[in-house]
């Protein structure tokens, strides 16, 4: 068998003209620009590729977007009182974080300052929790991101087994519930998971987001599977991107496969711009 790819640029070109659309409409409606704030802090050159193709996405949907460089010294205190402002802006319907943050921060306090309705990223506790029951005010983005991508080629989640690699709090957990909301039967492995192999292979649909270069490899896999990579890994020794899986072996065996680049990467972003004109429309419906 040969994977079908799943196409996350085409997907997001597609969401990205109707979000065009929205926002167009937004501006003749009541003259209003969705706005986002993108608070970056210090200089790991990652963050720094991800803020920029978010912003480049932004200008090009009729988002505008105003960047906050922050010096890696940067404060808790610092960092609250910027988001405090920000929050009383009308001109700012979405706040973003870009995490990780310097490890002086304390990361969860500065996540409680952003007004919930302007949580565009999910990551306020409040909005973790909207996760749990099935009604978070702002889905987080790549969680959501694989949903579509799994929606826009009919693929049935509910009684599925799905099998997540990896427990961070922004794809792994939040996924994980996101799914159950959805009717799969969901296991969840991380970095202890003893024997990670026996649950893969288990998996009717296998999320992998464990940052993890080549972590999943064929034999992990079962036959006719849908494997979705969420992993954006630096080869190491050279500039090419990689995901978790291991992309040709895999493809041999899986029956639709996410590729990297060009799979949830973009997906993500999409998700951010739609949550910031949905935040938009809301505060001036
Ligand atoms: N760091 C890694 N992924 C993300 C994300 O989706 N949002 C933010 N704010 N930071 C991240």
């Amino acid at each position: 068998m040969t994977a079908r790819l799943i196409d996350g640029d085409a997907i997001s070109r597609r969401i990205r003209e109707e979000l065009a659309v929205r926002v167009r409409r937004l501006r003749a409606r009541s003259g209003v620009v969705p706005g986002l704030a993108v608070l970056l802090a210090g200089d790991d050159p990652a963050s720094h590729v991800y803020v920029r193709n978010k912003q480049r996405a932004c200008a090009r949907a009729g988002i505008s977007s105003v960047r906050y460089d922050l010096p890696a010294t940067v404060t808790t205190a610092e960092l609250v009182e910027l988001i405090g402002n920000l929050n009383h802006r009308d001109d700012v319907h979405g706040i973003l974080v870009q995490l990780p943050l310097p490890p002086q921060v304390q990361v969860r306090r500065v996540l409680e300052a952003i007004d919930m309705g302007k949580d565009v990223d999910g990551f306020h506790p409040a909005n973790v929790g909207g996760v749990v029951v099935g009604e978070p005010l702002f889905p987080p983005c790549t969680p959501s991101g694989v949903l579509e991508l799994l929606a826009h080629e009919d693929i049935e989640v509910a009684g599925r087994n799905v099998v997540v690699v990896g427990a961070s709090n922004i794809v792994g957990k939040p996924l994980s519930l996101m799914l159950v909301n959805h009717d799969a039967t969901v296991s969840i492995c991380h970095a202890k998971t003893r024997d990670l192999a026996q649950f893969t292979r288990l998996a009717d649909i296998l999320v992998v987001a464990a940052g993890v270069p080549g972590l999943v490899t064929a034999d992990m896999v079962r036959e006719g599977a849908v494997v979705i990579d969420v992993g954006i890994n630096r080869e190491p020794g050279s500039r090419r991107i990689v995901g978790d899986v291991d992309f040709e072996g895999v493809r041999r065996k899986a029956s639709y496969l996410t590729p990297v680049p060009g799979g949830v990467g973009p997906m993500t972003v999409t998700m951010l711009l739609q949550n910031t004109v949905t935040a938009a429309e809301r505060s001036h419906s």
